[in-house]
């Protein structure tokens, strides 16, 4: 066994963010971020060859950061790092009311995040076994989630809020597919679909932050299906891009499947869903 220091000793000489010459501010915050719990995480990632170094952070939002690293390959890994703050806690809390998934654990800070960081594993798995492009997941413990990074070792791609298109209807309609198909063959409903959800890379989207994305049965699910229509439609009329109006797509995506499939893969995922 190593010994607290040691590990947390090994882990500072790789993550950038932890060595020394940062303001008091950035200290503040990485401290936050990388508590104890976290930094065991992160060390047993390195034991295992997920992690090598961590680079940069890609974002520090209110629920998480989001890190630039390399696995021991020096294959590019966005490591994202949940904060187990009770700020966290309360916005995350409004998404799980009332979902049986997360039964009894809704007093529990720690648990309730570490659920959600399995949440979002889950639900990015279901959608790359859909075939919807998303970050391909890596791997969850507690409140970590690791997932292909999309980006190059110069930067993260950049939000589709933030690119220039050249065929903004192409772009639309792939967007459209990842509402459809995420519905139809993922059984999933995104939740919070925007130009800032959505990466752009090589010219192609990639929808990411699936955390709150919720079962096509959700008792919320249609109410934020209609939403993330009228996001992505708001979007891409501004860039003049030929709309199809929201009734159309609504009934493209609740169409019945023609085979039954679809069913069996649903009670797939419920019962792994009850193992938690
Ligand atoms: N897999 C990834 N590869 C590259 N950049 C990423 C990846 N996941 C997230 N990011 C970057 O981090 C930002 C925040 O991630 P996101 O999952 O949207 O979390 P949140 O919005 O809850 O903070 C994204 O807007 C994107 O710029
Ligand atoms: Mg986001």
């Amino acid at each position: 066994m190593v010994s607290y220091d040691e590990m947390y000793a090994h882990v500072e000489r790789h993550v950038d963010a932890l060595k020394t010459n940062k303001t008091g501010d950035e200290r503040e915050t990485y401290a936050e971020v990388f508590d104890r719990q976290t930094l065991m995480v992160l060390y047993d990632y390195m034991t295992r060859g997920h992690i090598d170094m961590i680079h940069y952070p890609v974002s520090t939002g209110k629920e998480g950061n989001v890190f630039y690293a390399t696995d021991e390959d020096g294959e590019g890994v966005a490591v994202k790092i949940f904060r187990t703050s009770t700020s966290t806690f309360k916005r995350v809390s409004k998404y799980i009311e009332g979902d049986p998934r997360f039964k009894g654990l809704t007093g529990n800070r720690r648990k309730l995040i570490y659920a959600w960081t399995n949440k979002e594993f889950r639900n990015l798995d279901r959608y790359c076994e859909a075939g919807i492009p998303v970050p391909e997941p890596i791997a969850f413990r507690k409140n970590v989630l690791l997932m292909e990074y999309i980006g190059d070792e110069t930067g993260p791609a950049p939000q589709l809020k933030d690119v220039a298109m050249d065929d903004p209807t192409a772009m639309y309609d792939d967007v459209v597919s990842f509402i459809i198909d995420g519905y139809r063959d993922a059984h999933l409903v995104h939740g919070d679909l925007s130009e800032y959800n959505i990466l752009v890379w090589d010219g192609e989207p990639i929808m990411i932050d699936c955390g709150q994305a919720m079962t096509a049965d959700h008792f919320n699910a249609k109410e934020f299906l209609m939403r993330d229509i009228g996001n992505i439609n708001r979007f891409f009329r501004n860039r003049g891009a030929d709309i199809i109006d929201p009734e159309t797509i609504l009934a493209e995506t609740l169409k019945p499947a023609d085979d039954d499939d679809v069913e069996e893969s649903e009670e797939d995922y419920e019962e792994e869903e009850e193992d938690e």
